[in-house]
């Protein structure tokens, strides 16, 4: 089976741990965060966590997601997370950060590694993702990425308990290939 560390210049990107769950649930919890994330609850507590962690083996031995704990090599902190998981048939590219790491460059940094894995040793021939229509921030990483407008549907958000206007975009393998990091 695929590889479950990789490597970024400033980045280590590892399978998520119990052990990790102190470090990330206070920073997932923020409502910053969740509410830009289709499917985590507010509030978050470390038991949320401890049963999402619980499944992941599970769900990667099976090919149905590849989710990674991302840590800054420089001084170990758990800072985020990023990874792909299967939605109708195709991976959807999702990740998100505590609000200390932000505006660093790590989200992009971060998720053109996991492209480079979904597109090089997962070989799918394209990616997927959904931006909130109020979080132009992340659809800003994502369009740096190379991705492109595919639509625009209500999707739902467990932090906010409702639905919410979601951009949908994609990118082929071809258009990531042939893009220079920028
Ligand atoms: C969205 C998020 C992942 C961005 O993380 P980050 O590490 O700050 O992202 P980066 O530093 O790699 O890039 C952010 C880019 O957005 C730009 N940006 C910042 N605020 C912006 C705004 N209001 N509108 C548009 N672009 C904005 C930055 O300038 C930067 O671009 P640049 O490198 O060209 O200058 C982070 O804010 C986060 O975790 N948010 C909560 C969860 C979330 O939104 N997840 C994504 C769900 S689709």
């Amino acid at each position: 089976m695929s590889r479950c560390i990789l490597e970024s210049e400033r980045l280590l990107l590892r399978p998520p741990e119990r052990r990790d769950v102190a470090q990330f649930a206070p920073l997932i919890g923020d409502y910053e965060v969740s509410k830009n994330l289709a499917n985590v609850p507010h509030p978050y507590a470390e038991k949320d966590a401890l049963e999402w962690v619980s499944h992941l083996d599970e769900r990667r031995a099976r090919g149905e997601a590849f989710q990674f704990g991302v840590t800054r090599k420089s001084d170990g902190a758990y800072i985020g997370g990023c990874g792909l998981h299967l939605d109708k048939g195709e991976f959807e590219l999702g990740y998100w950060y505590g609000r200390p790491y932000w505006k660093m460059g790590y989200a992009t940094e971060a998720a053109r590694r996991v492209l480079e894995f979904a597109f090089a040793e997962l070989l799918v021939p394209g990616v997927w993702a959904g931006w909130f229509h109020d979080n132009p921030r992340s659809g800003h990483v994502l369009t740096k990425l190379g991705f492109k407008a595919k639509g625009f549907e209500k999707r739902s958000c467990m932090a906010r308990g409702g639905d919410v206007g979601c951009n949908i975009v994609t990118l082929s393998s071809e258009t990531f290939a042939g893009r220079a990091p920028s």
